[in-house]
């Protein structure tokens, strides 16, 4: 994997996933790396640490919010000219059943794991398709293919997303632009400190990925034709069970999920 000459912006940049992206693309030689989140100070520290592989560039914008998401597409496009490889990573899940929670909490979930990739995708696209060239990554999860108690919202922005990264897959045919999804199981990342996990969820369980396992598939799914990259690779299996026998598979999820919620 060589990614000379070019350019790479990853949302979530801040934290975990994202920030190990950062890193890695950095490494294989991106020309720039366009480091995008709301947290200014985490932005600048990394891109001080990357800037000796790449140009680095740090970029707040909260990706929930389209007017914030168009006139930062619009001035690295200016800057740049291009964008070859997005990622669209920013994301976050509210724990909790969807009796206890409000609208609200549902809704911010979609409106930056779900909107914001549409947000992020629609500045770009044009761009890439003028230049026949260009590959989104989307970053969902297996939650995009189990539903699990306690994360209602945050798995329907996870199915969104793969549903439509698989339309869009469809329709990118031939244009020389593509669009691969990675769906990784749980990784050790800041996650899972959102208050509404406390006390319910351990933070690192015993099979939760380390972010630089996530990394690798996220560069690898940049140079891939495929729609989606689960992993790790094996889980791929637990998809096709679900899909192939649920009525034997979704009973031992729900009970294994539902145990977390009390
Ligand atoms: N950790 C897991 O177990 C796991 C498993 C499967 C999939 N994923 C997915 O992986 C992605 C990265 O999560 P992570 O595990 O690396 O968690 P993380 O360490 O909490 O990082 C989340 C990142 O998203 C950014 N973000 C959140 N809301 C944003 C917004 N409105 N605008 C811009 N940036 C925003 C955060 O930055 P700021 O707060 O600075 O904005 C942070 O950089 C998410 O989409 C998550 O759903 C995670």
């Amino acid at each position: 994997m060589n990614f000379a000459g070019k350019v790479v912006l990853i949302t979530g940049a801040s934290s975990g996933i994202g920030r190990q992206a950062c890193m890695d693309f950095a490494k294989k030689g991106a020309k720039a790396v366009i480091l995008v989140s709301r947290s200014k100070e985490k932005l600048e520290s990394l891109a001080r640490e990357i800037s000796k592989n790449c140009l680095a560039v740090p970029y707040q914008c909260d990706v929930s919010r389209e007017e914030q998401v168009s006139a930062m597409a619009k001035d690295i496009l200016g800057r740049f000219g291009q964008m070859d490889v997005l990622v669209n990573n920013a994301g976050f899940g509210i724990f909790g059943k969807v009796a206890d929670q409000s609208a609200r909490d549902i809704e911010s979930v979609m409106q930056t794991n779900y909107l914001g990739m549409v947000y992020c995708t629609k500045a770009f696209l044009d761009s890439m398709l003028a230049r026949k060239s260009g590959h989104i990554v989307n970053v969902a999860s297996l939650a995009a293919s189990f539903g699990v108690a306690g994360l209602a919202g945050y798995c329907a922005s996870k199915y969104a997303m793969l549903g439509f990264s698989e339309s869009l897959h469809h329709e990118l045919y031939g244009t020389g632009v593509r669009v691969t999804v990675v769906s990784p199981i749980a990784v050790k990342t800041e996650f899972f400190s959102n208050d509404s996990f406390r006390g319910r969820n351990p933070n690192y369980t015993a099979y939760a990925l380390d972010p630089s396992n996530v990394s690798k598939a996220i560069l690898n799914a940049a140079n891939s034709q495929r729609l989606e990259i689960v992993v790790p690779f094996y889980m791929r299996a637990g998809v096709w069970l679900k899909h192939t026998i649920p009525f034997v598979v979704q009973p031992i999820t729900g009970a294994l999920f539902r145990s977390r919620m009390n």
